[in-house]
């Protein structure tokens, strides 16, 4: 664990019954809301990845853009929007994933990457991994290459991490909480 995760795991809070019952809704305003917690945040992947000749750094519709943009700033390497469907004007491609209730869909545009280029995948929490998976399908469809998964908070009783290894991809979280916390 980073010497950083518990701090940082401090200001995530937990919202009981969130957005309905039997939820526990992990919430990152509060870590948002403190610049030096939030610099703190910024500042560790930037110390992990600045050494691994990036590309981009791709960021999921919504929050993942929150903490991706000032990474991909702060590395000097290119952001990319994966967003949700419909919302991107070019040509794109698609990948559709299973919600607790129904299916989403998270498309990127087709000239996102160059061929071959190396990108970091990061979004604001793991749960099941449906979502990144996704976005590792379209990433991989364009010829570029994941080297990583990164996430604030990870679920880690929801198998996400598995989804992803098994798709070959690494995961860095840097917190992670437990059901029952
Ligand atoms: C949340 C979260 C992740 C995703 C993780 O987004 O921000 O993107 O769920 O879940 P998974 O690992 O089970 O796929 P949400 O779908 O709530 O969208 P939002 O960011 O637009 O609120």
């Amino acid at each position: 664990m980073h010497p950083y995760s518990q701090d940082l795991k401090q200001q995530i809070r937990t919202v009981r019954d969130w957005p309905k019952t039997g939820v526990n809704f992990r919430d990152i305003t509060p870590l948002l809301q403190n610049p030096s917690q939030f610099r703190k945040l910024i500042d560790l992947l930037v110390h992990r990845y600045q050494s691994m000749h990036l590309d981009a750094v791709a960021a999921v519709d919504a929050r993942g853009f929150i903490i991706g943009a000032p990474l991909a700033y702060a590395l000097g390497v290119s952001f990319v929007p994966v967003r949700k469907s419909g919302k991107l004007p070019f040509s794109t491609v698609k990948s559709a994933y299973n919600l607790e209730y129904g299916q989403a869909e998270v498309e990127l545009h087709t000239d996102a990457f160059a061929a071959g280029a190396k990108v970091l995948l990061i979004d604001d929490l793991l749960a099941t991994g449906g979502t990144l998976l996704a976005g590792i399908e379209l990433i991989q469809a364009l010829g570029a290459q994941v080297v990583e998964a990164a996430v604030l908070v990870e679920l880690s009783e929801l198998g996400g991490r598995e989804k992803l290894a098994a798709a070959k991809v690494p995961v860095f979280g840097v917190c992670a909480f437990n059901e029952s916390e």
